[in-house]
């Protein structure tokens, strides 16, 4: 819970990578939206990931968590890079840190959204007449069980062959949280939700989708549709625009907002809030949705845009800054609208002014 009405204490976790470059932006914009919006943050940087590893001996250090846990919500960076592949895979930094982190909060609700600025249309890799003025999505991604975290886990050897086990579980009490979370969301916007699941042979997903249904009944307002997961994955690039909020299991929701990410036009346009108690919350973790991109690490030619609007999420739903918040959203959408690209977005059009990380986040400052 914020401590002072104006004041927000913010863990800052930058980590590897691109990190640290595109949060040294998203952090010069949170200067410039306080004082124009009169709240301030109080903010403590600290490692995690590989840097975590090399400063502190390990991925998620106790005195990184203990940050987090004195702060209203923690903004992060990325993690991980081919200087730490080789670690076994419990204590490299994606594993070592991020999963951690996501329990230990108990940040269910992974809310990713998926925006195709009419302006993007072309650095989508979908045909230009499929997607016209761009579209909106919102990918409500369960983010602390499925796979990721079902027990046994195993790798080793077993009546005299080598086997590798993961355990896909779910609990009725999980599926209906995060049915809630997307309900709410869908409610807010099109009031369209799409439900992905692979009910076809999964029995988690037969379970997943029983429980969809009887919380619709809640939500009489919200159109509720099922898909599998691999149509989903085929009509998210054949028609992105169907969509207005889809739901799906964490694994599912890891592949399809990567994909969704890049029919957006670039992995570093999307941010993500990861809550613990839906929409409602004030704790979160906000974090890019894409990595590291170790091979444009410190090129200062990274795409700022993605921690940038994260910070903004962060903004809207644990700070509840809420034009602060939108101001943030809007100086992006201009900054597009003008022209400005960086690598990742540039198609060579006319017009086109393009710029690093620092000329990225100096002209949003600025369109603020
Ligand atoms: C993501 C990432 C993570 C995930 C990795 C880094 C563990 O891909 O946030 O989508 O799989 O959830
Ligand atoms: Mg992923």
């Amino acid at each position: 819970m914020p401590t002072d009405m104006n004041t927000y204490k913010i863990a800052v976790l930058a980590g590897d990578g691109i990190g640290p470059e595109v949060m040294e932006e998203a952090l010069r914009v949170l200067d410039a939206v306080e004082s124009k919006f009169g709240f301030k943050t109080e903010r403590t940087e600290c490692f995690v990931g590989g840097a975590g590893i090399d400063n502190c001996g390990k991925a998620l250090p106790a005195e990184t968590l203990a940050a987090c846990e004195a702060a209203d919500a923690i903004l992060f960076g990325s993690v991980g890079g081919p200087k730490w592949d080789s670690l076994p895979p419990d204590e490299r930094p994606e594993r070592g840190a991020l999963l951690p982190l996501r329990k230990h909060f108990s940040l269910f609700a992974n809310l990713r959204p998926g925006i195709c600025l009419p302006e993007l249309v072309d650095a989508s890799p979908v045909k230009n007449a499929l997607i016209p003025g761009g579209f909106d999505i919102l990918c409500v991604r369960e983010l602390t069980g499925g796979m990721y975290f079902g027990e046994p886990k195993f790798y080793g050897e077993r009546d005299g062959e080598v086997i590798g086990l993961d355990t896909l579980i779910y609990k009725k009490s999980e599926v209906e949280r995060i049915a809630r979370v997307a309900f709410e969301a869908a409610r807010g916007r099109n009031k369209r939700l799409c439900s992905v699941d692979k009910a076809n042979v999964l029995a988690s997903s037969v379970m997943w989708r029983d429980v969809m249904n009887a919380i619709a009944a809640e939500y009489p307002d919200v159109e509720l549709t099922h898909m599998y997961v691999d149509n989903a994955a085929m009509q998210l690039v054949r028609n992105p625009k169907q969509f207005d909020v889809m739901v799906t299991e964490n694994t599912f929701g890891d592949i399809l907002t990567d994909e969704m990410a890049i029919v957006c036009g670039s992995l570093g346009m999307l941010p993500s809030a990861s809550l613990s108690h839906g929409s409602g919350t004030f704790f979160g973790l906000y974090e890019p949705s894409g990595g590291s991109a170790p091979d444009i690490a410190g090129k200062g030619i990274a795409n700022p845009i993605a921690q940038i609007l994260s910070m903004g999420m962060l903004l809207r739903y644990t700070c509840k800054e809420t034009a602060a918040a939108d101001a943030v959203d809007t100086a992006v959408r201009k900054v597009i609208a003008a022209g400005y690209r960086t690598g990742d977005l540039a198609t060579g059009a006319e017009g086109e002014i393009r710029v690093g990380t620092r000329g990225m986040g100096d002209a949003i400052i600025a369109a603020l």
